[in-house]
């Protein structure tokens, strides 16, 4: 569909149900009820979100101030538009030729060191919506390389412009986590990759050891935190071992591998709330 918003977008201005724009893999809608248990008693401070993604929580928890950051700098970049009135002129149509062709010139405009520019957002936005699953992979060159969704139907946004003020008053940063300067005041709302082995959303992966750097760099914040994850059992040891309190949750998704239906398991772990 081609207009301005796709209809479930166009009916939500209220920034509290602003769906996600993209979508995310990992994202966390689910979680909402959840966490805004908690932020209710804090909803004066600062969200930060290291690893924001989506943006599913900082949407949905309707946050006023927020520091959200991310490795993946497309998607920093794609939000750094949108700020700027991103109005995508290019051409998009549910089409695997054109797929293709806006596929090999967004990874021409990142060869080129043009991945910040305002055409890299609105091929990234197009990518998004008709690439196989949403998902953003990149191979050891930093190119994008996830292929061609073969949807029935897509419709895609022609104006953002229902998200440019709250975007306008959150602030947005591309890289690893460790360099965020946190404020000793901040709601951390943690969201890292799972302990998986496959973990493509930015160029490189994250790895054990930066799954014990984020679970040690957050238990030192003297603020409210929140901590979540894939269950496993190291990772459960961790987090305990760390001081965090620490809940498991059933997820809204299925382990799908060897035909096992049942629900997979993560964990909320929260520190000084
Ligand atoms: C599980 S997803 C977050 C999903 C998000 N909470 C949502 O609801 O959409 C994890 C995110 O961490 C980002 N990431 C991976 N490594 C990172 C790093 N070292 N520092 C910051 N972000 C990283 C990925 O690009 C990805 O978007």
């Amino acid at each position: 569909m081609f207009g301005t918003l796709p209809a479930v977008l166009a009916g939500a201005i209220d920034r509290k149900t602003l769906p996600p724009p993209l979508k995310w893999a990992g994202g966390k809608r689910w979680q909402v009820p959840r966490v805004e248990a908690i932020w209710r008693h804090h909803s004066g401070r600062r969200l930060v979100e290291p690893f924001c993604g989506g943006l599913a929580m900082a949407l949905g928890l309707g946050v006023a101030r927020a520091l959200l950051n991310d490795a993946n700098p497309h998607l920093i970049n794609f939000y750094t538009w949108i700020v700027q009135g991103l109005r995508p002129s290019i051409p998009m149509e549910n089409d695997e030729a054109l797929f293709y062709r806006h596929r090999d010139r967004f990874n021409h405009l990142v060869r080129t060191g043009r991945h910040d520019a305002r055409e890299a957002a609105e091929l990234f936005y197009y990518m998004n919506r008709t690439a196989y699953n949403g998902l953003c992979r990149f191979n050891g060159d930093g190119e994008f390389n996830t292929p061609f969704g073969q949807y029935k139907k897509i419709n895609y946004a022609r104006s953002f412009s229902a998200y440019r003020n709250t975007f306008a008053a959150w602030e947005f940063t591309s890289g690893d986590f460790g360099a965020l300067r946190l404020q000793p005041d901040d709601f951390v709302y943690a969201d890292p990759p799972y302990d998986v082995e496959f973990t493509a959303y930015a160029p490189g992966g994250f790895s054990w050891d930066d799954q014990v750097r984020a679970a040690e760099t957050f238990s030192r914040h003297p603020g409210p935190v929140v901590l979540v994850n894939q269950f496993t059992p190291r990772i459960g040891a961790l987090y305990l071992k760390l001081g965090y309190a620490v809940t498991e949750l059933e997820a809204p998704r299925r382990i799908s591998c060897n035909g096992d239906r049942a629900p997979a398991k993560e964990i909320f772990a929260t520190r000084n709330v």
